[in-house]
């Protein structure tokens, strides 16, 4: 799907159960899994409209959420305001073509990896953005058949991850505590009418 695509998606964006589902088990898995703590400054990397972040903005510091979609972004702007959150800042940036130089405590991405061409290049620059001792979650389809998005979806560079080849390659990057494990499964229903599920994994580590 290309930035306009999510532009033109954000205003219905939260009207599918199925995404809202999913972002919470996503959240739910990262927030049992990883130590958060009210002292963490937080990125998340293709935040869309916050289904992720505002979940688990409550247990962290602040968090800065970052998205090239600014139709995603007025959605997640307008919660933030409707809500009074204070310590969730959104950007709108590509952090391939602008890195950041600010560091985190922790990186999160959801259902954004797959979307993005150089996917290794992404995790290595989250890899530069961590502290030392900071922890990374990244959540995303299992490699699937290419059925998942409609056929006329752009936009998809992946159909989805061998999650073993993420783990080499963040631990190439010099994260430990490298874990995988399924958070949830999505079923889709075809035209001909099959049912099919597709595995969502979070993977998680942390640097040093
Ligand atoms: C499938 S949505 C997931 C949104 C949100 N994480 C969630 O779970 O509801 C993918 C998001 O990635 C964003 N995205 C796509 N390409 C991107 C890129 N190169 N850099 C940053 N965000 C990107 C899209 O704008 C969209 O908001």
């Amino acid at each position: 799907m290309s930035g306009k695509h999510f532009d033109q998606a954000a205003a219905g964006w939260d009207q599918q159960q199925r995404r809202v589902e999913l972002a919470a088990k996503i959240a739910a898995a990262i927030s049992s899994t990883l130590p958060l703590h009210d002292k963490m400054k937080a990125l998340e990397y293709g935040c869309g409209t916050g289904l992720v972040g505002l979940a688990l903005a409550p247990e962290l510091a602040t968090l800065t959420a970052v998205d090239t979609s600014s139709g995603m972004l007025e959605v997640l702007a307008r919660k933030i305001k409707e809500e009074k959150i204070s310590n969730v800042t959104p950007r709108c940036l590509d952090l391939l073509q602008e890195p950041l130089s600010e560091r985190f405590d922790l990186i999160f991405c959801a259902m954004t990896l797959h979307h993005i061409k150089e996917s290794d290049q992404l995790l290595a620059r989250f890899g530069e953005m961590l502290v030392d001792g900071g922890y990374l979650a990244v959540a995303d389809l299992q490699e699937e058949d290419g059925s998942f998005h409609d056929a006329e979806a752009d936009g998809i560079m992946h159909h989805g991850f061998n999650p073993q080849d993420l783990v080499k390659t963040v631990t190439a990057l010099g994260l430990t505590q490298v874990s995988v494990q399924e958070v949830h499964s999505i079923i889709k229903t075809s035209e001909a009418g099959i049912e099919r599920a597709y595995p969502v994994f979070l993977l998680s580590g942390k640097k040093g």
